[in-house]
């Protein structure tokens, strides 16, 4: 999956950050910089920047920066090779095969012929849709209170009433009867032939967080059964690691990802502003789909329908969420079905309220088995008792088990001690690590932590001015070394400066965001380049402020060798002798 830094330079080299940023927000340009609001974090003032010169982005809000690549990984949550492979194409650069066996190859080349047919298949619904012949369907969306836009974002369409009449579409496109069958589009009878698997429905296009198409969900426009029907398991199709709506969710500024387990619910909370929800595709949740919301939220929460199947279903999941370690509140809907009859009934306020009211998944399955039990007979009381104290026993953490102990002997009006002694009773259950819903705030700094944060804003200031005065990679050469860069990332950014500047008398900051793969990493070195610096100051100012950081970065570096050649006498004198001619340094510009 790796591919030559050449190639990765050349791909990066082509496409101009300010054109591709500019495709997604809207950028206002002054003098060498493009800014907008950031489209990472919420502002009404512009403190997201773009550079032409340095190839870079970096929003001073919130600290997210990088290069081309980095932009898509965030924006997209693309991986890394994702954001190459969509920026070689938006360039019409091919990139070499990934050494992939012929059957390997075939299967890729199958794979991309399915997406083709599929998309093909959801702008032909969603032009029917539009037409005569989808009168009744658009008639039925508009009716279900869906705006023209959802109804846009969604790419919701329409299958016709003919039962072969995508098959003829995509049969003029030029695709054959056997690939036709391996898209899930068409079916095959003895007696009856080719096919259309879905007629006369309204068609939701289920797209997967690379912004594919990759199968479809169609519903009746009445009564009929069955209520829906899905795409089968294809080579791009498997139920169990998608959700339906995550291709908008993952782009989502609100906290969490809400699960929800129908396709007009997921739409219609879109609608009402909870750009973050999802529903399954026709199945229960997922261990797979809780590992791939994984990557982007760190919080779940699940509106699932009030009923029992509901209720049923949520209890499941949040086995599966505890399991993988993704901490979950449930939300009710109650005295509603689901978000969507909620959401008609009392607006985005009622359901922005009982997001907030969300319970814990442990307060919400006690809440359950309270109901299980006749709280007026004591033998039964007993038992819901014990029930309790075994699901409290599996959180690790002694405060938090302590706080639910608390909430729930209220709650219940349970004797708090005689509760806790029953828990402990139940030990610390088992491997399941918990839960536990209680989002924790960031941990403060300590004074050490303080000091290392200034030390390492004064290495990246240094290499800022490097980068924005090239002169000083031959003033500083020899004064100062990559070694005495703390930061392993600083270390190995301020090595490959010195030595693009050897090879080509300037350096490319963007490049060498290019070496890192990971969005955090691509933050870190993005970090160091995203100062410009006003270069009105005089140039013996300038030399000054150059001087300090040149000082402050080696003493540091000195001092650190100094612990490092403790017993070796000799080393230790040079050191000494090092330090005190730091005093005498001066850096002139
Ligand atoms: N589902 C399915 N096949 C069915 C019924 C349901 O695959 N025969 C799946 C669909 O993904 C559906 C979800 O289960 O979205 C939830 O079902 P339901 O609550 O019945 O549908 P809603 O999406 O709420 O649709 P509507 O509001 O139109 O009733
Ligand atoms: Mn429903």
């Amino acid at each position: 999956m790796y591919y030559a830094d050449e190639v990765i330079e050349e791909i990066r080299s082509r496409n101009d950050i300010v054109d591709v940023i500019g495709s997604y927000v809207n950028l206002k340009r002054k003098g060498n910089s493009h800014s907008a609001c950031c489209p990472f974090h919420h502002e009404k003032t512009p403190s997201f920047h773009v550079s032409r010169e340095k190839q870079m982005y970096h929003c001073f809000g919130c600290g997210v920066g990088g290069n081309v690549f980095t932009f898509l990984m965030e924006h997209e949550n693309f991986t890394f090779p994702e954001a190459l492979e969509a920026l070689a194409e938006r360039a019409g650069v091919t990139l070499p095969e990934k050494g992939m066996s012929p059957d390997a190859k075939k299967q890729a080349d199958a794979r991309t012929r399915i997406k083709d047919m599929n998309k093909l298949a959801a702008g032909y619904f969603h032009y029917l849709l539009k037409t005569e012949r989808g009168e009744n369907a658009l008639q039925y969306l508009k009716d279900r209170g869906l705006s023209d836009d959802t109804i846009q974002k969604f790419g919701l369409g329409f299958s016709d009433v003919y039962s072969d009449d995508l098959y003829k579409y995509l049969r003029n496109k030029g695709y054959r009867d056997e690939e036709l069958k391996d898209s899930g589009l068409v079916k095959f009878d003895e007696k009856y032939g080719f096919s259309d698997r879905f007629w006369n429905r309204v068609m939701f296009p289920i797209i997967d967080t690379n912004n594919r198409v990759i199968g479809f969900g169609g519903r009746v426009m009445g009564d009929a059964k069955p209520k829906y029907i899905n795409t089968q398991d294809t080579l791009v199709f498997d139920k169990s690691r998608n959700l339906y709506g995550l291709n908008l969710a993952k782009k989502s500024r609100r906290a969490g990802i809400i699960f929800c387990e129908g396709y007009m619910d997921v739409i219609s909370m879109h609608q009402a502003g909870f750009d973050n929800a999802v529903a399954s595709l026709g199945t229960a949740l997922t261990v797979g789909q809780v590992n791939l919301i994984k990557r982007f939220t760190d919080r779940a929460y699940l509106a699932y329908d009030s009923d029992e199947a509901g209720t049923k279903a949520a209890l499941r999941a949040l086995e599966i969420m505890r399991e993988f370690e993704m901490p979950a509140r449930v939300i009710s809907l109650a005295p509603y079905k689901d978000p969507d009859e909620l959401i008609k009934a009392e607006g985005s306020e009622g359901m922005e309220r009982r997001i907030e009211e969300a319970k814990s998944g442990i307060m919400f399955e006690i809440d359950i088995l309270a109901h299980n039990y006749n709280q007026n007979d004591p033998q039964e009381r007993t038992q819901f008792q014990k029930e309790a104290a075994k699901r409290l026993s599996i959180i690790i953490e002694p405060m938090e088990r302590q706080n639910y102990i608390d909430s729930v002997a209220k709650q219940y009006g349970i004797d708090g001690t005689s509760l806790k002694e029953a828990v402990t009773q139940y030990g610390i259950s088992g491997a399941t690590r918990v839960d536990t819903t209680v989002f924790r705030e960031r941990s403060r700094k300590s004074p050490e932590e303080e000091k290392e944060m200034q030390q390492l804003k004064t290495e990246r200031l240094l290499i800022s001015w490097m980068i924005n005065e090239n002169s000083l990679f031959d003033t500083l050469k020899g004064v100062i070394t990559p070694d005495d860069f703390f930061e392993p990332v600083y270390h190995d950014v301020v090595k490959e400066l010195f030595s693009q500047y050897e090879r080509e008398g300037s350096v490319t900051p963007a490049a060498i965001v290019n070496h890192y793969q990971s969005k955090e990493d691509h933050e870190k070195v993005s970090a160091i380049m995203q100062q410009d610096f006003d270069m009105q100051v005089t140039q013996a100012e300038k030399s000054k402020v150059i001087t300090d950081l040149v000082k402050t970065v080696k003493l540091r570096s000195v001092e650190h060798q100094m612990t490092m050649a403790k017993g070796d006498l000799q080393r230790q004198s040079d050191l000494i002798m090092e330090k005190a001619s730091l005093n005498k340094l001066k850096v002139t510009m």
